[in-house]
């Protein structure tokens, strides 16, 4: 599904290298966790995989389905199938919820479903994350809590029904009801639809009590360092991250 091979990359605007060689491979249907501090670069992996213009790839390959999509412009990878639910999403003042998916649906439904019928699927979906139905006449985001963010963030997976989805922080402002809810309805879609494959990112293991990752991977300062399985994340909740930033000095 995605291949990435020695993936470097930095902020265009201030020649600032955060990637320094990423490698990792997710395969059809599995489920991958990616762990590492703040600062480690986690973010900026997801949106280099989105194609957010911000950051210019200087060297590796980003392939998905077995084609290179270094250059591809972001909202092509979208329709190809990869979302992204951001860490920190963001206001868009004058663009009601209702609006936003109108018109994103475009994108993912055919053109002889009327809207109404994706409208009732999208508030039905809403219900079930948590958010009342006239959040839809709301502007996207604005005076949002924090756990609504990242509700509507996750439930836009059920919505597009992405084959990749990257799904940034998803348990920070989020509370831990929430949190069980929103791992319920993403693990029932994984169920649902077993080709989907899914990397949550996270600098907490609490997240990964909820979950069955095929792998875990840490990444230190821009590069993948360690990957393994469950137990690793355990060790990691147990002891930190500095043991292996210890291990990879020496
Ligand atoms: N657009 C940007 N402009 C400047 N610095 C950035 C930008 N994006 C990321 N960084 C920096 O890159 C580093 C990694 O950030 P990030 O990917 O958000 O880490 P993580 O998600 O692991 O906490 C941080 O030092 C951050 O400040
Ligand atoms: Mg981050």
């Amino acid at each position: 599904m995605l291949k990435i091979r020695d993936l470097k990359a930095k902020v265009k605007s201030l020649d600032k290298q955060i990637l320094n060689g990423v490698d990792f491979e997710v395969k059809k249907g599995e489920i991958h966790c990616i762990m590492g501090k703040n600062g480690s670069g986690k973010s900026t992996l997801g949106h280099i995989i989105m194609g957010n213009p911000d950051y210019e790839i200087t060297d590796g390959q980003i392939y998905f389905e077995n084609e290179l999509i270094n250059d591809l412009p972001t909202n092509e990878r979208a329709t190809k199938g990869i979302y992204l639910a951001f860490q920190n999403p963001i206001e868009i003042p004058g663009v009601t919820l209702a609006n936003f998916f109108r018109y994103t649906t475009k994108k993912f439904y055919s053109e002889d479903i009327p809207y109404p019928k994706i409208r009732k699927q999208i508030v039905e979906l809403l219900g079930k994350f948590g958010i009342p139905e006239d959040t839809m006449r709301r502007y996207l985001n604005e005076g949002f809590s924090g756990g609504e963010r990242k509700r509507i963030e996750a439930m836009q997976v059920l919505v597009y029904k992405p084959k990749l989805a990257i799904l940034d922080e998803i348990d920070s402002g989020l509370d831990i009801d929430g949190l069980k809810n929103v791992v319920k309805y993403i693990n029932e879609y994984v169920e649902q639809n077993p080709d989907t494959s899914i990397i949550f990112i996270t600098h907490y293991s609490r997240l990964l009590q909820y979950l069955s990752p095929n792998m875990v991977h840490v990444m230190i300062n821009g590069k993948i360092v360690l990957s393994g399985d469950m137990s690793l994340a355990k060790e990691i909740d147990e002891k930190g991250y500095s043991w292996l930033e210890d291990s990879i000095k020496t």
